[in-house]
């Protein structure tokens, strides 16, 4: 069993981290866009916005903003403009750890996980996070939106408010096109969608890649033996449930579709500049408290100097939420604690910058089917080199088969009353009566615990939900499952704030506080017990499961517990939560026209500005909140 034990775990690295060995696609065909810029002494004085950031949001909100001619736009990226495949090429997801277009960051040591350090993965290069990320194509339930409108209600109803569900959904329209599946894979593993919640006027693209494994069949009809699993009807309709997702991708081409390629490349426009290798050092904000431009170092020949520009209308933070939450605090605006202790001088004292810091913890749990023998199977890509080298020749002569798949099409999002209908009563009670300010550092702003403790509340009434998503497994259709299993919405909260010894030169401090709230750990327990009834109390029993992780003599609370600490990775790379839109009282740091509190012309429009994750991963919602903040900002001008 040792082998087996290894090809799993190194299985489920691959699937759930895919490395890619990225074929070079020449880029014939893509116009060279005349504003690329990499000399400053081309960047114009001033711009009626300047873009901190040209990742996911910045360049989509940049686009939109540009689009008539009628105001003229700035970006400023950090990172490269990278003039390789590797990042179109849809061939194994991501482009993997190794990929030069991520910062080098370590999390602080987590005490509640044997004080291990985590790497904090997050874009850099022209696109941001959309040119590295696993280009799965979700979004949350209708509940997870109402709730960012319900915290500026007094716990109301939040349907109604601009950020609920209904407020959403034209913007997630607007922000991807959905192109539908090809006959020869729809009709072979019954892929279910429906249309109607998606758009058709977006340059950034869902597809569908042209091979699915059979497998994946009998592992979903197994859900349906799991009382209370709903298959809703697509994964846009905003329903908790088993169904099947799109991948960024652009199906003409078979390439990722993302940030540039939708909203940068070929679009040749006077009103639309962008500089790339050029980091903003900090806003500029006057005495009026009016932010006015930014500082940033610009590449001049082989060295960097220091530039202003000018923002005429706005400065406009998309630096995502481990950087924005930084440039807030470099600029004098954040926790006046903090930024005494790092020497710089207070002009808006905001406690929420930087703090309420959110990521999906994922938890690997491995079952493996042992008498599950329908080929093909990720695993025989694995393990049997002639289908790996078959499967490499169909790729590189017609971009189909199982190298088209970018991860898994279909996953489980499940609500805590279907996880755990015994004990999900008792957990939701539990957060409720629970001290909260015993959970968050003892140093916190009053209004950031208020913030913590109406978040607490409504996530309780969302454990009582079965349409908010609290767990998700992906499905691989071979005999184990695909990835990890994945808290949806933790109660943890943690903290990016700069390094008070290197403020200026150094990357913030990231601590995910990971299991901080005990909770989290109950939670995933749960999971635990949910995934192995899913495997022996099914359809699927008559495989021959046979548990890896955590093996099958880890029963006990504590036994399970012990496993969820030793194990658990405290990041599925989807950062958020860090200038959250919450109302100041409640330590939010925007308002809901994205608008930084206390200062004029400054605004967040990236996952920052999420108050709670929502159930999904995070690129397709951060598209949406920026479509809807372009409208926002237009609507000001
Ligand atoms: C490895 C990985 C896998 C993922 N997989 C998925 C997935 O499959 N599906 C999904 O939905 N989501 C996924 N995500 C998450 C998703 O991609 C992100 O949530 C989303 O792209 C974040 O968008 P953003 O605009 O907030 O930030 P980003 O897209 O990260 O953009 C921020 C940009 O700002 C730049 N920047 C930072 N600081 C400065 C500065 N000082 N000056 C100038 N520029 C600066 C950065 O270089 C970067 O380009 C994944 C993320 C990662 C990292
Ligand atoms: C983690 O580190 C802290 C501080 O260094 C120490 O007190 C604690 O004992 C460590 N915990 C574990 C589990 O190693
Ligand atoms: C786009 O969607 C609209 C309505 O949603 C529809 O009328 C139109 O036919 C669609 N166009 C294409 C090219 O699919
Ligand atoms: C961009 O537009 C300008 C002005 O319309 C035109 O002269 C130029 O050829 C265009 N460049 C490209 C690459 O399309
Ligand atoms: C921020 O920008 C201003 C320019 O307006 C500059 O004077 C100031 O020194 C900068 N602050 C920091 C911390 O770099
Ligand atoms: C800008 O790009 C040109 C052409 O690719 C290159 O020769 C030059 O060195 C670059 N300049 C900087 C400052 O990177
Ligand atoms: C480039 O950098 C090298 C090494 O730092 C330095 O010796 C050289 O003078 C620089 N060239 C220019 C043109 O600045
Ligand atoms: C690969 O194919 C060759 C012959 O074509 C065969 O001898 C060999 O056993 C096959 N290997 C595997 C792993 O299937
Ligand atoms: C190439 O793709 C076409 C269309 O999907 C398919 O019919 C054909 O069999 C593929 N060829 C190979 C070698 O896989
Ligand atoms: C803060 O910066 C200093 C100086 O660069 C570095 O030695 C230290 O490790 C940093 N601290 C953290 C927590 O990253
Ligand atoms: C399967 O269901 C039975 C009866 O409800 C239960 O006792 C048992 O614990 C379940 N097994 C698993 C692995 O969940
Ligand atoms: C698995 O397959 C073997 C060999 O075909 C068979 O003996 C065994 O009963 C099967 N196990 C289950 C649980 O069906």
């Amino acid at each position: 069993m040792g082998n087996l034990k290894q090809i799993v775990v190194l299985a489920l690295a691959v699937l759930s981290r895919t490395e890619s060995i990225a074929a070079r696609l020449p880029l014939s065909g893509r116009l060279l866009h005349p504003r690329y810029i990499n000399d400053s002494f081309l960047v114009k004085n001033e711009y009626d916005y300047v873009i901190v950031g040209g990742g996911t949001a910045g360049l989509t909100v940049a686009d939109r903003l540009s689009e008539d001619g009628s105001a003229t736009v700035l970006v400023i990226e950090n990172g490269p403009l990278p003039d390789s495949a590797a990042v179109t090429e849809v061939r194994g997801g991501f482009g993997g750890f190794s990929s030069p277009y991520f910062y080098r960051i370590q999390s602080v040591p987590q005490p509640e996980l044997h004080n291990a350090s985590y790497p904090v993965l997050v874009g850099k290069a022209v696109g941001g996070s959309s040119a590295v990320n696993a280009m799965m194509t979700v979004r949350g339930t209708s509940e997870d939106y109402d709730r960012w409108g319900q915290l500026f209600r007094g716990g109301g109803s939040g349907r109604a408010s601009p950020w609920g569900w209904d407020g959403l959904l034209p913007y997630f329209k607007k922000a991807v096109t959905f192109t539908e599946p090809g006959p020869e894979v729809r009709d072979a593993v019954d892929i279910e969608y429906d249309a109607s919640y998606w758009g058709n006027t977006s340059t950034v693209y869902a597809g569908w890649p042209s091979f699915q494994y059979p497998g994946l069949a009998p592992q979903i009809k197994a859900f349906r033996d799991m009382p209370g699993v709903e298959f809703p009807p697509d994964s846009g309709a905003g329903r908790a449930g088993v169904y099947w997702f799109p991948t960024f991708m652009d199906p003409r081409k078979v390439q990722r579709s993302y940030a540039r390629t939708g909203h940068y490349d070929g679009i040749n426009r006077t009103s639309y500049d962008l500089i790339y290798n050029a980091k903003v050092t900090n806003v500029s904000i006057d005495e009026d408290l009016t932010a006015n431009g930014v500082v940033f170092q610009m590449p001049v020949k082989n060295a960097t100097k220091l530039a202003f520009v000018k923002a005429k209308k706005e400065v406009i933070l998309a630096a995502g939420a481990v950087h924005t939450p930084q440039l807030l605090q470099l600029s004098g605006v954040g926790p006046k604690t903090l930024l005494d202790k790092a020497g710089i001088e207070t002009l808006v004292d905001l406690p929420g910058v930087g703090e309420n810091f959110q990521d999906h913890p994922m938890l690997g749990i491995a079952i493996m089917l042992r008498n599950f023998t329908v080929h093909p199977s990720p695993m025989d890509l694995m393990t049997n080199r002639n289908f790996s080298k078959w499967a490499q020749e169909v790729w590189d002569k017609n971009r189909t088969g199982p190298y088209s798949i970018a991860m898994g099409n279909v996953a489980a999002w499940l609500g805590m009353p279907v996880i755990s209908p015994e004990r999900h009563e008792s957990i939701a009670s539990k957060l409720e009566e629970q001290d909260h300010a015993a959970y968050l550092p003892p140093d916190t702003h009053p209004t950031v615990l208020a913030g913590y403790q109406a978040q607490m509340n409504a996530l309780a009434t969302s454990i009582r939900s079965s349409n908010t998503a609290f767990y998700s497994l992906s499905i691989s259709g071979g005999n184990m499952p695909a990835g990890s299993s994945v808290l949806l919405h933790p109660l943890s909260r943690g903290s990016v704030r700069l390094n008070t010894s290197a403020p200026t030169t150094s990357e913030p401090v990231v601590d995910y506080r990971a299991l901080s709230n005990p909770l989290d750990l109950e939670i995933l327990a749960e999971f635990v017990r949910f995934t192995r009834a899913y495997h022996y109390n099914t359809s699927l029993a008559e495989y021959d499961p046979y548990e890896m992780l955590p093996g099958p003599e880890v029963t006990s609370d504590e036994d399970i517990a012990a496993y969820i600490r030793r194990s658990l990775s405290p990041s599925e790379y989807h950062p958020s939560g860090t200038a959250a839109m919450l109302p100041r009282a409640l330590g939010g740091v925007v308002d809901e026209q994205l608008k930084v509190y206390g200062v004029r012309g400054l605004r967040v429009i990236d996952a920052s500005v999420m108050p709670t994750l929502p159930g999904a991963n995070t690129c397709q919602t951060v598209y949406a909140v920026a479509e809807k903040a372009a409208d926002l900002i237009k609507a000001d001008a």
